[in-house]
């Protein structure tokens, strides 16, 4: 009863999108078209250096509704994607990345939490990732090293294996909270 009553006051909704309001999530929201060019402007270099897969305009486009911004200032300054694998229960999160001038200030952690509750509003139980570089980042928050036979098959057949990346997995807490994030994102 307690925790109810702390979440209401914590939280605010705006139907139909259900987006979290509150100070712990300022800014951080799901991506619109308008985000494209601020989201291109944080994964390209990324990108460039191989942290990042590339992605064509077109794959990104397609991808956008799936990703989840933070905005400060009329700036984009962190994104992440959810790729939801409904019929496995888990979701992978990808292409999480922090603008360089605002790394080291809880950004990440604050998109991360929030792909995390987004996913448990939609019902999924891990998260899971490929990384090739930031694999510390990630155990010191509850990611664990994984085997490849652990992500879903249909993700599987599309791993480019020369990258050489290593796979995480979280469980995720349920969502007992009622809360719901976002919208449902399609696979
Ligand atoms: C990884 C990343 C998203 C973290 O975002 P952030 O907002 O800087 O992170 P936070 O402020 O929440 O956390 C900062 C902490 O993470 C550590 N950290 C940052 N990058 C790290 C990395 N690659 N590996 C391990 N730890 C890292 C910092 O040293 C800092 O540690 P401290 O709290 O002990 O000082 C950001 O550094 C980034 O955009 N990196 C490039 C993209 C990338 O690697 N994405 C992951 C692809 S799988």
């Amino acid at each position: 009863m307690f925790m109810m009553l702390y979440l209401k006051e914590f939280f605010s909704f705006s139907y139909p999108s259900f987006t979290i309001c509150s100070d712990l999530y300022e800014g951080t929201r799901m991506a619109q078209i308008t985000d494209l060019a601020g989201i291109k402007q944080i994964i390209q270099p990324l990108e460039a250096s191989g942290i990042l897969v590339k992605r064509t305009d077109e794959e990104l486009l397609k991808a956008l509704d799936s990703f989840v911004v933070v905005e400060r200032e009329g700036q984009i300054i962190a994104c992440a994607a959810l790729f939801p694998y409904f019929e496995e229960k888990c979701g992978e999160v990808a292409a999480i990345a922090v603008s360089p001038d605002c790394r080291g200030q809880g950004q990440g952690d604050k998109v991360l939490d929030y792909i995390e509750k987004k996913a448990s509003s939609l019902g999924l139980n891990k998260l899971f990732l490929l990384t090739t570089r930031t694999a510390d980042w990630f155990v010191r928050r509850g990611f664990s090293e994984c085997s490849i036979d652990a992500i879903p098959e249909k993700r599987r057949k599309m791993i480019n294996l020369s990258r050489n990346s290593k796979y995480y997995m979280k469980k995720l807490l349920p969502n007992t909270s009622g809360i719901t994030v976002g919208k449902i994102p399609s696979n």
